[in-house]
């Protein structure tokens, strides 16, 4: 470190590479330069009960409805303690969200935090990290909805679809294509072509649904309860439950997507951070009672079957032995679980549309339609690169690559909190959170925790991912940093 120093005192080309890579971009300037796209601004149409519906939005989807079931076989009853470290994990974490977009309401979400306090290099991970939890989660998402597509017709018509057009390959044999995923990413990416204001007043009703279907779910099962499925209670230890919390973790992801609606809210500093903590409430408090009433209604072991096909209409069919519950279940998943698809990929565009504006990736992701003021292009090519990846990848994969980028980028706003008090004490913080520093240092430590937790291919694959970014940001990014051009921001901010 200190022959880079010396480096960096005397201009030599390490010290200018180290120099660069550590610029940071000046928070006032991300502030103003903030709803500015080329061809046209961002609206601001959105309200603290639209940001708030956005995140649950983002929030509740494949998770809950898919994921649970593949999660109960790896703790038992004791699934609803998973439930409860991944949202601790979470809330550490939205605590940090909701300092940092409250200082920095802008839409690039942890990509931009970053960018204002631990430079370039670490900013631009962070973004390729945001393709993982944005970009794959959505494939992730279209997949789990495609499973209770087919559970519906299977219930109301008899009728399955063929493996080859609702399988990739991998996922069950015969499987060469999932079409129902591809299907609700093109519906999606129609949405959001339309306009923002549309997008959110049709998520907003989404949401609406799919709380009630979950209620319904918890009523229903509550019929059913037996509590001797609940004993023994964790028959699989201490290491089953979070080895599951690592796997159910990815329910919560998407309770920070208000942060990427930054340039599209009223009144940000004040409702952001309170959206992103109402949020995660409301979700934590749902699937605690999901999870609890779905290993009460049927015996844990019998999980490991039908557990990763539309679990929790599973559920209901054993647990009631009739058909309609599990229809109408069925027919709530598919709204809700398309609704994430809508939400999350909206998120995905403003990151990249963040990214495009500081010139580390191509212009054309930050043109926006005078028209329709959507990103047009940038929406585009999300939908491509999002229904690729859901037609051709099993689930279990995109989950798990899912939800180590998320840890990453999760760890990574913690750490910012902590940069951001030491280098800008002073700057006006319209929440603060709690505890600090304990708060944000408990974040990064079980964002690290549950990262460990997951199996080793999805680190081959998260090493592969991040080697790719950083060969990206060199070969393109580094050059182009608009940063670089201005000059400014050069080195680390000076508070
Ligand atoms: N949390 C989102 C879901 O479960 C990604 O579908």
């Amino acid at each position: 470190m200190g022959t880079r120093q010396a480096g960096a005192r005397h201009g030599s080309p390490w010290g200018s590479l180290l120099r660069n890579l550590l610029r940071t971009k000046p928070v006032d300037r991300i502030v103003a330069e903030g709803g500015h796209g080329e061809g046209g601004d961002l609206k601001r149409t959105m309200g603290l009960l639209q940001l708030t519906f956005f995140s649950v939005g983002a929030t509740l989807g494949t998770g809950i409805f898919v994921i649970l079931g593949e999660a109960v076989p790896l703790a038992g009853p004791a699934i609803v303690l998973s439930f409860v470290l991944a949202a601790l994990t979470a809330l550490f974490s939205a605590l940090s969200y909701a300092e940092l977009a409250g200082t920095i309401p802008v839409s690039g979400s942890s990509y931009s935090y970053t960018y204002a306090t631990m430079g370039e290099l670490v900013a631009w991970v962070c973004g390729w990290c945001l393709l993982l939890e944005y970009g794959v989660s959505v494939s992730a998402v279209a997949v789990g909805w495609g499973q209770y597509l087919n559970e519906f017709f299977a219930q109301t018509a008899g009728f399955t679809m063929p493996a080859a057009i609702s399988y990739p390959p991998g996922g069950q044999e015969g499987g060469v294509i999932n079409v129902p995923a591809v299907v609700v990413v093109l519906i999606a990416t129609f949405l959001l072509l339309r306009g923002t204001s549309e997008s959110a007043t049709v998520n907003t009703v989404m949401v609406f649904l799919k709380i009630g279907v979950l209620v319904f779910f918890c009523l229903v099962a509550a019929l059913a309860f037996r509590r001797g499925n609940l004993e023994p209670f964790a028959p699989l230890g201490a290491a089953g439950i979070s080895a599951a919390g690592a796997r159910v973790f990815f329910s919560y992801i998407g309770f920070d997507a208000a942060s990427t609606a930054g340039e599209e809210a009223r009144n940000p500093r004040r409702d952001l951070p309170l959206a992103i903590v109402l949020s995660l409430a409301i979700v934590t408090a749902l699937y605690v009672l999901v999870g609890l009433t779905a290993v009460a209604a049927m015996h844990w072991s019998d999980f490991a079957e039908g557990g990763t096909e539309a679990s929790l209409a599973v559920v209901l069919e054993v647990a009631t032995g009739q058909g309609w519950p599990s229809v109408v279940l069925s027919l709530g998943a598919v709204i809700a679980i398309a609704s994430v698809v809508l939400t999350v990929m909206y998120g995905q565009t403003r990151i990249l549309f963040a990214m495009s504006r500081d010139g580390l990736i191509p212009e054309v992701f930050q043109k926006v339609n005078p028209r329709t003021a959507v990103p047009t292009a940038n929406i585009v090519l999300v939908s491509l690169f999002i229904a690729v990846l859901a037609a051709l990848v099993p689930l279990g994969r995109l989950a798990d690559a899912t939800s180590i980028g998320t840890l990453f980028a999760f760890a990574l706003v913690n750490v910012g909190v902590m940069v951001l008090r030491r280098t800008k004490p002073a700057m006006p913080r319209s929440f603060r959170t709690p505890l600090f520093p304990f708060t944000p240092l408990l974040g990064v430590v079980f964002c690290v925790y549950l990262m460990i937790r997951l199996n080793a291919i999805t680190w081959v694959v998260f090493a592969l991912w991040t080697l790719v970014g950083l060969l990206v940001y060199f070969a393109y990014g580094y050059r182009r940093s608009h940063l670089a051009h201005a000059g400014a921001g050069r080195g680390r901010e000076r508070g």
